[in-house]
């Protein structure tokens, strides 16, 4: 009895150790935490739960049945992130450069079917030389039992991807269909080609950090929502941020006990916007007041930085925040912007998170980089998923709600719940000199300025909204927190669904 069970620690001593001392030293000298010492930062501890740590691969070309490392790079298991389930793999670079074998793949599946069954996010670990080549096709297979895994996961859990290292080919489809994705600045990559292939088609001549770095998808693509300097930084991020995460698409938002007062009153917000309508503010300082603690977790930064997305919590449940930024090309919403927000509202509808939406919105970008690549299909995406989505929305003009965009940020026809305007807001087909420039064109600037005036007399206001009851009440700044507070409140019982179908035609 007690030799089997020597037997056994000696085994998993094997296969703790990976792909031996040299490739972990080797993993280490690049910055690079291995698979297991990243599952220790990002899990509770002692709460990892290992599966399948002895599967093998099945190959037998290329002498790879002398190659054989139990686990088969990647580790896979379940444990819990402040006391809350999650299933996690953690693909070991130093077997195999963690490349994806059939069995990885079973691995990988096995854990996201579990995490289907009961309901936790998925998160994956990535840092993978893409398909085991010696495997051949049935790497290839696994990578897609993978990806349809994600796509039928897709608006049951949430799933995050943290990406750790190289991430090429098509391995990058599958955390291209996650939910989220952060990344490491100087140690990942994700691209569907490499610098060498680009040389070779295109000859254009990049580095792998320039081509798809964390700083690009970060900045320039979007395809990555959050940077981080290293390893540690990142895991402890997604700690962070899995506490914001409902379970699943039926449990609701996760609550915590907050000691922010949910009435609390924010004097400073009464002087937050400017006395002239061209001069620009901060919404950040609108969304650290509003949220408990100021704890807010933002999707995106770097991106589209126009408009801001992010989790919040009001009276300690998570609450999907979007709001237009003045800071940035004037809070406009152009193609990144849509596109940005509109994949976050999904994400907020999928998973019952309430929306609260902050507008200050001069309208659509307009020039022909923007129509040319294709600002109408964009913007639509945006429009599409508050129109569909049937969450809790509130929303607060603070300033500007010009135009379509007017529309298009969670007003009141798209079935806003609760529609507030601060006195300072102006809503209107545009702005005041802009529309009297076209009503009035060919007048003289002083007939010009006389109706500007008038214009902005007329529309510069909530109360023309308000008299139609486009916006339900106009609310002093200050208790903007208490407004939001009481109206999550009423609308936790909100039950509201869109007619059958099999699924819709989102503006792709
Ligand atoms: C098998 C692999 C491997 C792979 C790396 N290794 N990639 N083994 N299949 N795909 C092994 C290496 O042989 C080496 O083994 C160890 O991992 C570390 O690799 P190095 O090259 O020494 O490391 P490094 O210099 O850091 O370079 C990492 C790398 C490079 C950039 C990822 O290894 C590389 O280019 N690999 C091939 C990438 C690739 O072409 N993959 C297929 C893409 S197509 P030893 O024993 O020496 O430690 C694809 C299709 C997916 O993925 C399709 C899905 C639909």
């Amino acid at each position: 009895m007690a030799s089997t069970m020597v037997e056994l620690e000696r085994r998993r001593e094997g296969a703790r150790a990976g792909g031996g001392e040299k490739r972990i030293a080797a993993q280490h000298a690049k910055g690079k935490l291995t698979a297991r010492e990243r599952l220790d930062v990002l899990l509770d501890e002692g709460s990892f739960e290992e599966l399948d740590m002895f599967v093998e691969h099945n190959c037998t070309d290329f002498g790879m049945t002398e190659q054989v490392v139990p686990g088969d790079g990647v580790v896979t298991g379940s444990g819990t992130i402040n006391g809350r389930l999650v299933f996690v793999f953690s693909q070991d670079f130093t077997v195999f450069g963690g490349s994806l074998s059939e069995r990885h793949a079973q691995k990988i599946c096995k854990i996201m079917d579990m995490a289907m069954k009961v309901g936790a996010p998925v998160i994956g670990l990535n840092d993978s030389g893409g398909a085991r080549i010696q495997e051949g096709v049935a790497s290839l297979g696994g990578y897609a039992e993978v990806f349809q895994r994600n796509v039928l996961a897709s608006g049951v859990v949430p799933q995050l991807s943290l990406i750790m290292g190289p991430c090429a080919g098509g391995a990058v489809y599958s955390p291209a269909m996650t939910d989220f994705i952060f990344m490491v600045k100087d140690s990942s990559y994700m691209f569907v080609t490499g610098p060498d292939v680009v040389k070779t088609v295109t000859n254009e001549v990049v580095t792998q950090e320039a081509l798809g770095g964390a700083v690009t998808h970060t900045t320039k693509t979007g395809v990555a929502d959050v940077a981080f300097e290293d390893d540690i930084e990142a895991l402890l991020a997604a700690r962070d941020f899995i506490d914001f995460l409902p379970a699943n698409n039926r449990e609701g938002v996760p609550e915590r006990p907050t000691a922010d007062a949910w009435d609390r009153q924010e004097e400073s917000l009464d002087t937050l916007i400017p006395a002239s309508a061209n001069q620009p503010y901060d919404m950040h300082e609108l969304l650290s007041k509003v949220v408990d603690e100021g704890d807010f977790f933002e999707v995106q930064p770097a991106h589209g930085a126009n408009i801001i997305t992010g989790f919040g919590r009001i009276e300690g449940r998570t609450v999907g925040f979007v709001a237009n930024q003045p800071m940035v090309l004037a809070g406009v919403l152009d193609i990144n912007a849509s596109r940005k927000a509109a994949r976050f509202v999904r994400f907020c509808d999928a998973f019952e998170i309430p929306i609260v939406t902050f507008v200050d919105v001069p309208g659509f970008l307009p020039g022909t980089a923007q129509e040319h690549n294709g600002i109408i299909k964009h913007g639509a995406k945006l429009l599409f998923a508050y129109a569909e989505a049937t969450v809790p929305k509130i929303t607060v003009i603070t300033r500007k709600a010009y135009g379509g965009a007017y529309d298009v940020m969670a007003s009141k026809h798209l079935r806003g719940d609760l529609n507030y305007a601060w006195p300072t807001a102006e809503i209107a087909v545009m702005g005041a000199k802009g529309a009297v420039e076209i009503i009035f064109r060919g007048k003289t600037p002083e007939e010009i300025a006389e109706r500007t005036a008038e214009y902005e007399a007329r529309f510069a206001n909530p109360f023309v909204a308000a008299s139609k009851g486009f916006v339900d009440e106009v609310i002093q700044p200050h208790s903007t927190r208490r407004r939001i507070a009481l109206g999550l409140r009423k609308l936790r019982n909100k039950d509201l669904a869109n007619p059958w179908k099999k699924h819709d035609n989102l503006p792709l």
